[in-house]
């Protein structure tokens, strides 16, 4: 499978939305998308980019499709020590299992290294996160601490228990 990754556009939302299901609200969106919401988050990004802000996100493309994001935000402090850039990822449901999000880590670590934009990438996966923590380990990444977070809930509301993986970029 042919893994790449591109800038996200608007383009793109209709893509996002329809990749989503329960476990990508619960570990990355936080609430279900829709495409209007998608267009004005990539609008957002767009903004912020333009008044310094750093965080990116990609498109991950398998064969020619838009199969989920990956973004990296430097700016991200909980749990993280400076000159970390965080790594958040989502893969639709259907291309699960067959490498995509490790590969996709991989791509973006060569981003963000080539960019200058930190030291390490960190991967904050919740506890509860399984696949998440595989796909930190499968990225070569190693597990750093866990620790209680002030920024994310979980399904109940409380802070969410996030274990953070770091790789040397
Ligand atoms: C986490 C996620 C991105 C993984 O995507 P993916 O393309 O399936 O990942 P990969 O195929 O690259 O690797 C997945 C690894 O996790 C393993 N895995 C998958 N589900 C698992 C589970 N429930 N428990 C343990 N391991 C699991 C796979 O077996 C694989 O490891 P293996 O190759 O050793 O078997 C995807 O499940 C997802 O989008 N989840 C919802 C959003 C999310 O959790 N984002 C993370 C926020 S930090």
């Amino acid at each position: 499978m042919d893994i790449t990754l591109r800038p996200l556009r608007r383009e793109d939302a209709r893509a996002i939305v329809t990749a989503e299901d329960d476990a990508t609200v619960r570990f990355l969106s936080g609430g279900r998308s829709t495409v209007q919401g998608t267009e004005e988050y990539v609008d957002r990004l767009e903004r912020e980019a333009a008044e310094g802000r750093s965080k990116r996100a990609f498109g991950i493309w398998a064969d020619g499709a838009c199969v989920g994001t990956v973004d990296v935000d430097p700016q991200v402090t909980d749990g993280l020590e400076p000159g970390d850039v965080n790594i958040a990822y989502g893969v639709a449901p259907w291309i699960r299992g067959r490498g995509v999000a490790v590969r996709a880590v991989d791509l973006v670590c060569g981003i963000v290294a080539e960019r200058n934009l930190g030291e390490r990438a960190a991967i904050r996966a919740s506890a509860e996160n399984s696949a998440s923590q595989r796909v930190a380990e499968k990225a070569g990444f190693t597990f750093s601490h866990e620790m209680r977070s002030a920024t994310d809930v979980d399904g109940q509301g409380k802070p969410e228990v996030l274990r953070v993986f770091v790789r040397e970029l």
